[in-house]
């Protein structure tokens, strides 16, 4: 019987069971944490509006709720689940089964403390699981974790293992301070994790441009890494409209400030997706490599 280390190796190499070919760039998903450094930023609204956006432009998206079923993405979608991830990983159900299908094809798992079971699956279980996991890689594009807020060790295990970040604050400066505190710890453990900002419930463009460039002076000239700027959403009063409906912002008033501003980041996103070299190894395969460390 193969041990853990051996099985894992199997599977980043890209020659899993049931899987003879080697592994393609063009299969892989990128996989994206949505976090903060405090909570009520409004990483859940951006997450599920922010799919919306990207479904729209013809991406396959799957969320996953990965605040100990605190996130609220159900509520904000206005679905309710049936099955959450932890069902997955005691091999009770198939990944398929624990998916329920959103708005605009926009896929949700909940995640209950099922993402964070899986730093102690046991050995017996992993390879199926780990096969499990890769299907996702198979049905969809893009893979967002909804996280908990703030440094903790489940947050930043989760964020070194993602391909990319995006960083929710607002412009109040106990966010902004929190954001910073998050991103040196995140930094101290992979100095090459791409984290991208973004500006929620800004007064404007020039404010959120303000706010910014200050973040951005400071991680240079203290932690040595460039911060990218992924847009900013107007404080919008059709936001908080949207949530007492259930009903995510961009469906509920398309036209909206709030709608029009993650539009804009989902086009920056793609386009970021489109110009940057992908890297030897990234997707499922990478993260579950990060995951199992
Ligand atoms: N752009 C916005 N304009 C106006 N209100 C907003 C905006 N974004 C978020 N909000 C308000 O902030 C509330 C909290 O947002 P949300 O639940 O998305 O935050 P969160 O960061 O996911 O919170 P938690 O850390 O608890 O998971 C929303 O219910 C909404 O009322
Ligand atoms: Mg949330």
């Amino acid at each position: 019987m193969l041990s853990q280390e051996e099985v894992l190796k199997k599977f980043i190499n890209g020659k899993s069971q049931g899987e003879g070919s080697t592994y393609k760039n063009k299969e892989r998903a990128r996989i994206i944490s949505v976090t903060s450094g405090k909570g009520g930023v409004g990483k859940t609204n951006f997450t599920v509006n922010f799919a919306i956006e990207l479904a729209r432009r013809g991406k396959k998206v799957l969320i996953i709720d990965a605040d100990f079923g605190l996130s609220n993405i159900d509520v904000v979608l206005g679905i309710t689940p049936r099955y959450d991830l932890s069902q997955v990983i005691n091999g009770k159900r198939r990944i398929e089964e624990v998916i329920t299908d959103g708005p605009y094809g926009v896929k949700f798992i909940s995640g209950g403390s099922g993402v964070y079971d899986l730093i102690s699956v046991n050995r017996d279980d992993i390879e199926m699981f780990l096969s499990e996991l890769l299907r996702l890689e198979k049905i969809v594009d893009v893979i967002i974790f909804d996280t908990g807020a703030g440094v903790n060790r489940n947050n930043i295990q989760l964020i070194q293992a993602s391909d990319e970040v995006i960083l929710v604050t607002t412009a109040e400066p106990p966010a902004i301070v929190d954001a910073y505190a998050l991103t040196k710890t995140v930094i101290k453990v992979d100095k090459a994790t791409k984290i991208r900002l973004v500006i929620n419930r800004a007064e404007n463009f020039s404010e959120s441009e303000e706010i910014f460039n200050k973040f951005k002076n400071v991680a240079h000239n203290y932690l040595g890494i460039d911060i990218k700027k992924l847009g900013y959403i107007t404080d919008d009063f059709s936001v908080s409209k949207a949530v007492k409906a259930q009903k995510p912002f961009t469906i509920q008033f398309p036209n909206c400030t709030a709608s029009r501003n993650i539009s804009e980041i989902a086009k920056r996103f793609l386009n970021i997706g489109e110009s940057e070299p992908k890297t030897e190894v990234s997707g499922i395969r990478r993260f579950i490599k990060k995951m199992f460390g």
